[in-house]
C-alpha cells in the first residue's frame, strides 16, 4: 500500500487558490496533490470520495477558553478540554489554542502552565497549544517568559485592560510589552476600559437597571475604541512591539486599527462570529434569555456587523476566532441563573459571566453565510491563525510534504444538509448555543486530523479519541515578517524619545 488515505474529487481551497485535486496522505502528512480523479485507483488503505465538495485545511481556532478558574466573574467553564475539543472537531476545527490562566494570586507563569497541561494532556480530541494568560506580571513572571517562549513553546500571551481579577495598569502593560518584544512573544490585548465600565455599571445599578441588556449599556463602543487606541499607543511607545487586538466589535476601534496598519505599525486584529451574527437586541430578549448572549465586548448593531464583515474582507482583521468561553445558563449551583435571587428578580447583569460557546459553530456559520470569498475564509479561519501563532505550515495549509493532513471535507451540491441549528446537535457540554435556530447550509462532512478521520457526520459522528490530540510547541509568529521588522527597529531605547 502506497498511501494511508486518498481523497478524490474534491475542490481544494487554500488561502491562495481554488482548484480540483486529489490528495494523498501518508504518515499523518499530506504527501501529494494530483490531478482530480488521478488517485481514484491508487493503492491506499482508504479512499474518500469528496463527490465534488470543497476541501479546506482544518480550522485553527486560537481563542478558546476551557477549564479556566472563574476569572471573569463567578461562572465556571462548562466545557473541559475533553468536551470542548470534541465540539471543535465536530465543527471542522483541528487545532485550538487555549489559555493557561495565571490568577493574580499566583506569581509564577510556569506553575499556571503546568496546571493547564495537566488538565489538557490526554484529554484532547484535536491538537492544541496554549497562550499564557498573564494576570500578574510579577518580576518572576516576566523573567519566566524566556523559558515560556523557548522550551515551553508558548509564544503568545494575553493581557486584560478590564475584569477586576485580571486588569493590569498601563505601566504594567509596558513592562509586559518590553519582555514580549525581547522574547518574540505576540501580545494579545483585551481592549475595554475597565475603570470606565465599572463606573458605568455603578451608574446603571444606582438607577435599578439590572437586566441582561444593560450589559451593553455599561460598555458603549467608545470605551472599546479608547482602550484600542491606548493599546496601539503603548505598542508604539515600546518601539512598535507587535500586538493583536482580540475580539473587536466596534467600527470605531476597527478604524483606529486600520489607520495604524496603514501607517505600517505591527497592529493585528481578531474578530468573532458573535460580532457578525448577534446584535444588542439579542441581549434584550424576554426574561433572562439575553444572558445567553452576554460576552465582552457586547454584540453591537447591524451597521457594526457590516463594518466587521468589511474589515474581514479588506484585511483589517487577520483572524476570525470563536472566543469560545461557555457558561451554563441553567446551572442551579453556579451558572448564570445564580444572579437571579429574590433581591434581583431580573438577575444582575454585572454578575453574568462573560462569554459564549462557539468553537463548533465557527466554521459552519461563516462558511454558510457566503459573505467571504472561500480563499479569504480559509485565510482568516486557518492559514493566518497558523502563521500568526507560529504553527505554519504544519497547520493552516495543504502543502505536500509539509502540512499535517488536517482537512475538512464539506458536502457537495445536491447533498448539502439543510440545518436548523439546535443545541442538541452540538458536542460541547454547554446547555445552550446563542445561535439556536439559525439556518446553516453546509457543515463539515468529514474532519481529518493528521490523516485520521475524527468526525464523520453521516457515520458515527465523533469517531476520534480524546487521547489523539497532541500538544503543539509553537515557534515565533511568521506573519508579515513581524519579528524581522522588530529586528530592523532595534531594541527599545528610552533615551530615544
Ligand atoms: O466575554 C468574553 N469574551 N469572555 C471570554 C473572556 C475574554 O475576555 O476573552
Ligand atoms: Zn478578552
Ligand atoms: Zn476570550
Ligand atoms: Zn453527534
Amino acid at each position: 500500500v502506497e498511501y494511508d488515505l486518498v481523497i478524490t474529487n474534491g475542490i481544494c481551497v487554500t488561502a491562495a487558490d481554488i482548484a480540483s485535486y486529489d490528495i494523498a496522505i501518508k504518515d499523518e502528512k499530506i504527501v501529494l496533490l494530483a490531478p482530480s480523479g488521478s488517485l481514484a485507483q491508487a493503492a491506499a488503505r482508504k479512499i474518500i470520495d469528496a463527490e465534488g465538495g470543497y476541501v479546506t485545511p482544518g480550522g485553527v481556532d486560537c481563542h478558546v477558553h476551557l477549564e479556566e478558574p472563574p476569572l471573569f466573574g463567578k461562572g465556571y467553564s462548562s466545557d473541559t478540554y475533553e468536551t470542548g475539543t470534541r465540539s471543535a472537531i465536530a465543527g471542522g476545527c483541528t487545532t485550538i489554542v487555549g489559555f493557561a490562566p495565571q490568577p493574580k494570586t499566583e506569581p509564577s507563569l510556569l506553575k499556571a502552565l503546568k496546571d493547564t497541561h495537566a488538565r489538557a494532556s490526554g484529554n484532547s480530541f484535536c491538537d492544541y497549544g496554549f497562550h499564557m494568560l498573564v494576570g500578574n506580571p510579577s518580576e518572576q513572571a516576566l523573567e519566566e517568559l524566556s523559558t515560556i517562549s523557548g522550551d515551553e513553546g508558548v509564544t503568545s500571551l494575553k493581557i486584560y485592560m478590564t475584569y477586576t481579577a485580571l486588569q493590569i495598569r498601563d505601566d504594567q502593560i509596558l513592562s509586559v510589552l518590553l519582555k514580549a518584544r525581547e522574547n518574540r512573544i505576540l501580545t494579545m490585548i483585551h481592549c475595554e476600559n475597565g475603570d470606565v465600565l465599572n463606573w458605568m455599571t455603578d451608574q446603571l445599578e444606582a438607577k435599578n437597571l439590572f437586566d441582561p441588556k444593560y450589559h451593553s449599556h455599561s460598555r458603549p463602543p467608545i470605551l472599546e475604541a479608547e482602550a484600542t487606541n491606548r493599546a496601539i499607543a503603548l505598542s508604539s511607545l515600546i518601539s512598535h512591539t507587535p500586538i493583536l487586538i482580540v475580539h473587536v466589535s466596534d467600527p470605531g476601534a476597527t478604524l483606529r486599527i486600520r489607520k495604524a496598519q496603514t501607517n505600517g505599525q505591527p497592529i493585528f486584529a481578531e474578530t468573532c462570529p458573535q460580532y457578525l451574527f448577534l446584535t444588542r437586541d439579542d441581549l434584550a430578549a424576554p426574561g433572562f434569555e439575553g444572558a445567553k448572549c452576554v460576552c465582552s465586548p457586547p454584540p453591537r448593531d447591524k451597521e457594526s456587523q457590516e463594518a466587521i464583515w468589511t474589515g474581514l474582507r479588506n484585511g483589517t482583521f487577520t483572524v476570525l476566532s470563536s472566543d469560545h468561553c461557555p457558561f451554563n445558563y441553567d446551572d442551579a449551583e453556579r451558572g448564570k441563573k445564580t444572579c437571579i435571587t429574590p433581591e434581583y428578580p431580573v438577575g444582575r447583569f454585572k454578575q453574568i459571566p462573560n462569554g459564549i460557546p462557539g468553537v463548533e459553530t465557527r466554521l459552519p456559520l461563516v462558511f454558510s453565510a457566503g459573505r467571504l470569498a472561500l480563499t479569504k475564509f480559509v485565510e482568516v479561519m486557518s492559514t493566518n491563525p497558523a502563521k500568526l501563532y507560529g504553527l505554519y505550515p504544519k497547520k493552516g495549509s495543504l502543502i505536500p510534504g509539509v502540512s499535517d493532513a488536517d482537512i475538512v471535507i464539506w458536502y457537495p451540491e445536491g447533498k448539502k444538509p439543510n440545518i436548523t441549528l439546535t443545541n442538541e446537535m452540538l458536542h460541547h457540554a454547554n446547555d445552550y448555543t446563542p445561535f439556536e435556530g439559525r439556518k446553516i447550509g453546509n457543515w463539515p462532512r468529514y474532519t481529518l486530523l493528521r490523516g485520521k478521520v475524527v468526525w464523520d457526520r453521516d457515520n458515527g459522528g465523533v469517531v476520534g479519541e480524546k487521547s489523539y490530540g497532541q500538544f503543539l510547541k509553537r515557534g515565533a509568529s511568521t506573519l508579515d515578517r513581524i519579528w524581522e521588522t522588530v529586528e530592523e527597529q532595534g531594541p527599545f531605547d528610552v533615551a530615544s524619545f
